[in-house]
């Protein structure tokens, strides 16, 4: 059966991990398609690109009063959910409506580096400031914490000496789009056997 995504953007995102998923689903490397994007503003670069190729999207503030139910609204018959570039801790009633079935990525090796406020540069930087020779994203199960889910799947690359926060966060993001799709798989292949 195929399974049915729904991703949720950030309002700052450049979409890049969302991309990744469906060109992955487009070339065939997923049992899945790109059913809805949910996005808090139209003019969000991610929104428009959906919109561009074809795939429904929802725009749907937090700041409106019945926001997670239209939330669990415009997931309806998502059967995986994937946050990328979604800054906010998800509501319990989403997660309640699907369960074991919500992911995120983060641009480092968690448990280090994750948590509140933890995000784009200030991460890279955290990991240069701790001398870290190696780094890499993970994707995992999405719970009432910030990045504190069941781990998936991880990717590694190595630190250089010469990195600034904006090299090192480039090659990160490589990595990421290689590892989202790799972990959606992984997962489709548990649920199929
Ligand atoms: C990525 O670095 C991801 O790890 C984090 O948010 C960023 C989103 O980037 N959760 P993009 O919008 O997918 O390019």
């Amino acid at each position: 059966m195929v399974a049915t995504i729904g991703i949720l953007v950030g309002s700052l995102g450049r979409g890049s991990n969302m991309k990744a998923i469906v060109e992955a689903c487009w070339r065939g490397e997923l049992d899945a398609s790109v059913q809805v994007v949910v996005a808090p503003k139209p003019e969000a670069p991610a929104a428009m690109w959906a919109q561009s190729a074809g795939i429904r999207v929802v725009c749907l503030s937090r700041e409106y009063p019945n926001y997670p139910t239209e939330l669990i609204k415009a997931l309806s018959g998502c059967s995986l959910i994937c946050l990328a570039g979604y800054m906010n801790l998800l509501p319990t009633e989403v997660l309640k409506a699907h369960p074991r079935s919500v992911l995120n990525i983060h641009p480092s090796l968690l448990p280090k580096y994750g948590g509140k406020g933890m995000y784009g540069l200030r991460v890279h930087q955290a990991v240069i400031d701790a001398g870290e020779t190696e780094t890499g994203c993970t994707v995992h199960y999405v719970n009432e914490e910030y990045d504190e889910g069941e781990i998936i799947l991880q990717l590694k690359c190595p630190v250089l000496i010469t990195d600034t926060a904006e090299v090192l966060a480039a090659r990160v993001l490589e990595l990421e789009h290689r590892a989202y799709p790799q972990a959606i798989r992984r997962i489709l292949t548990r649920y199929a056997s």
